[in-house]
């Protein structure tokens, strides 16, 4: 039986971004996980405009290119986790604009988050999202990995170093994202 296939999204597109290197570091944690076929996923490459489609996603009546890739690289996946930063209490727009394109690619599927940002260490990025992600019919684990003052876990020449801890948490994530994906219908919810 294959693995199922985990996307980490790299939520961040700003230039000089600390989420590639968070998402980096997940994604290897990820790939070490016995339990899944893990993928990276970059919203910068994507590269989507802001909504460009005439349709409801509902209907997946897709008329721009850069949509029909989208929804092809996240059909791929059987789960998601998003790396996301803390902007203004919540989450940022790119990712915003990226889950509202699509509508039945993301239906039934399991996915975590990953925030970070300062003092509240990107909680609210992923208490904003928890909505959104619900309202897709997406199935939201329980846990999620937070990394405060994320800055600080920079070391001068831009790598991320995890706070210690922080391995454990992300592994945590993986195994409950595992056990909701084997769990999960096989039909799509709604
Ligand atoms: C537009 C903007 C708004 C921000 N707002 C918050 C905020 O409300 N709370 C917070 O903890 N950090 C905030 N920050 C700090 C970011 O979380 C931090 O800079 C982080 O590195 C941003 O992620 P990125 O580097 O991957 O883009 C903000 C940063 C930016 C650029």
């Amino acid at each position: 039986m294959p693995r199922p296939r985990l996307q980490t999204v790299i939520g961040s597109t700003r230039p000089g971004r600390r989420g590639a290197a968070v998402a980096t570091w997940f994604h290897a944690l990820a790939l070490d996980h016995p339990g899944f076929d893990a993928g990276l996923v970059d919203l910068a490459e994507v590269a989507l405009p802001l909504l460009d489609e005439p349709h409801p996603p509902q209907r997946g009546r897709y008329e721009h290119e850069h949509t029909r890739r989208w929804s092809e690289l996240v059909s791929a996946a059987d789960a998601y986790v998003f790396v996301v930063p803390e902007y203004n209490h919540s989450y940022n727009a790119a990712t915003k604009n990226a889950l509202d394109y699509l509508a039945r690619e993301w239906r039934g599927k399991p996915v975590a988050f990953v925030g970070y940002g300062g003092v509240a260490a990107g909680s609210r990025a992923v208490q904003a999202l928890l909505p959104v992600v619900t309202s897709l019919g997406m199935l939201p684990v329980a846990g999620s990995v937070h990394i405060p003052f994320v800055r600080l876990s920079f070391t001068a020449d831009g790598r991320f170093e995890p706070a210690p801890g922080l391995d454990d948490s992300a592994n945590g994530v993986l195994d409950d994202l595992l056990r909701l994906t084997a769990a999960r219908p096989t039909a799509p919810v709604g």
